[in-house]
């Protein structure tokens, strides 16, 4: 017989149909009723055993957490709460699950306790939905840009260039950690480790998957990104998965239309696809906000938020003018800001980048036109000479979730960049090279996928999105 799954049978209506269903135990009560989930779908299926006709010693093993099959028929529910049922007429243990061990029960658990059991934390409601939803995520992605004509490039995990500057590295060596070799200057001497220099675990494909716009015109990367920055923030990994599409003759506009209507497109696709999981997220989140204080809680749904981001345009705002806007905001003058705003010029923090958000535009914005001295070399210098085409989109609750820039294509001005901030040339010849060749306006931009799923998720920490989080102090699994 064919094994079905449970999504399709609650979506069928072949009574009397003989069915065949393995899954996992989730409630088993009356000595009757088993709530079965395979992973299908975030509902559960009714079976109903005969306990006359089953074996006293079967029926004891039908524990929270147990893999079992049943055989049955397909029925009507009599019972309210769902439309089918299995009337079960075999069952059998496929894995027992002890009650007095199995971390799992069927009640309310806090999430740092199911951080330290993220191998199970998987076989609740709660982390289900988060990680099909993340799944359909990553289809959705690729289907976008696929649609779009990209093409997908798989940028090195393992590189010599340390030019992004977009944070700490994870070194990659293989040399004796008891007996470094050093060099006449005390250094570590590279030249016998296994690439003959110093590697890294990178932090963003940009700067390789521009070479590769210089010739197939649109590409984008979808990897895992590494960052040994000591940031324990609820938006914070040390190793997440970065969408970073590049496009040979866009210009900003192009780059924010870009980013606006990707980011669009992904949401919809999983408010269309994913609607039990994202109903059951947008109804744990209103209970959980019936536990905060009231200023803490949330003025739209989850589902009411998603909306609200596909049907509104984002806010283009330069830097200058937000600057002008926080200089002038009441935290700012009440010095309730950590980090007061005093003048051009200065860093945004979080605070300020939601401040924008939440309470001034109330909608998605766009920051572009920063000070050429807070962003990366790479970014196209205005005529200004003191801003460069950069492009931060900024979100509710999670402040920003991309960052992009125009970059720079006139060699000459690139390498004036490189010579002041010190970056050796050398490391760079083949970034340098598409600037020598066939150079040509070009943009793009990373999104952080995490960021992307806690916004569609409506999941608060960064941690909860992630199937197992690598964070300071913390590689468990
Ligand atoms: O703004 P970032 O550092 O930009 C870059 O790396 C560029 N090279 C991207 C490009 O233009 N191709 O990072 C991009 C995004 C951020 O906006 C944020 O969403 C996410 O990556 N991000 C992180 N997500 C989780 N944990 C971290 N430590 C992150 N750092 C950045
Ligand atoms: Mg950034």
């Amino acid at each position: 017989m064919i094994r079905s799954n449970v999504a399709e049978l609650l979506n069928s209506n072949n009574f009397l149909q003989e069915v065949t269903l393995k899954g996992w135990v989730r409630t088993f009560r009356a000595n009757r009723f088993i709530a079965i989930n395979d992973g299908s779908t975030i509902n559960n299926i009714q079976c109903v055993v005969d306990f006359e006709k089953t074996e006293e010693s079967i029926l004891k093993r039908i524990t929270t957490g147990a893999a079992i099959s049943v055989k049955g028929t397909l029925t009507e529910s009599q019972g309210k709460g769902q439309t089918v049922e299995i009337q079960v007429s075999e069952i059998e243990i496929l894995g027992d699950s002890n009650p007095e061990e199995y971390p799992i029960q069927p009640k309310k658990h806090s999430f740092e306790f199911l951080r330290e059991n993220a191998h199970l934390r998987i076989r609740t409601n709660t982390f289900s939905a988060v990680m099909r939803v993340r799944s359909a995520l990553s289809f959705a992605v690729h289907k976008y840009f696929v649609e779009n004509g990209f093409y997908n490039f798989h940028a090195p995990i393992i590189t010599g260039s340390d030019a992004e500057g977009a944070g700490e590295m994870f070194n990659v060596s293989t040399l004796d950690k008891m007996n470094i070799p050093k060099n006449e200057d005390g250094e570590i001497d590279y030249t016998n480790d296994f690439f003959g220099k110093e590697t890294n675990l990178t932090v963003s494909g940009q700067l390789e998957a521009e070479t590769y716009a210089m010739a197939l015109g649109k590409v984008y990367t979808f990897g895992p990104t590494f960052r040994a920055e000591n940031s324990n923030t609820a938006r914070h990994l040390a190793e997440f998965w970065m969408i970073e599409p590049e496009v040979a003759f866009n210009n900003l506009d192009d780059n924010m239309d870009l980013a606006e209507d990707f980011i669009k497109s992904v949401i919809s696709y999983v408010l269309q696809n994913c609607k039990d999981d994202i109903s059951f997220l947008d109804n744990r989140l209103t209970q959980e906000d019936k536990s905060k204080p009231a200023i803490e809680r949330n003025e739209m749904s989850l589902i009411e938020k998603l909306n609200f981001v596909i049907d509104n345009n984002f806010k283009r705002v330069s830097y200058t003018e937000a600057i002008d806007i926080l200089r002038n905001c009441k935290p700012n003058k009440k010095k309730k800001f950590q980090y007061i705003i005093n003048e051009w010029g200065a860093d945004l923090q979080s605070e300020h980048e939601r401040y924008l958000v939440e309470k001034h535009f109330k909608c998605p914005v766009i920051l572009f036109d920063y000070p050429a001295n807070i962003k990366a070399f790479y970014m196209r210098l205005n005529d200004d000479g003191k801003t460069v085409r950069a492009m931060d989109v900024l979100f509710p609750s999670i402040g920003e979730i991309v960052g992009g820039s125009q970059r720079e294509e006139r060699l000459d001005v690139l390498q004036q960049k490189i010579a002041e901030l010190n970056i050796d040339e050398k490391e760079l010849w083949w970034y340098i090279d598409t600037r020598k060749f066939g150079t040509a306006v070009h943009s793009g931009f990373g999104l952080g996928f995490e960021r992307l799923v806690q916004f569609t998720t409506g999941m608060s920490n960064i941690r909860d999105v992630i199937p197992y989080p690598r964070t300071p102090q913390n590689a468990e699994f």
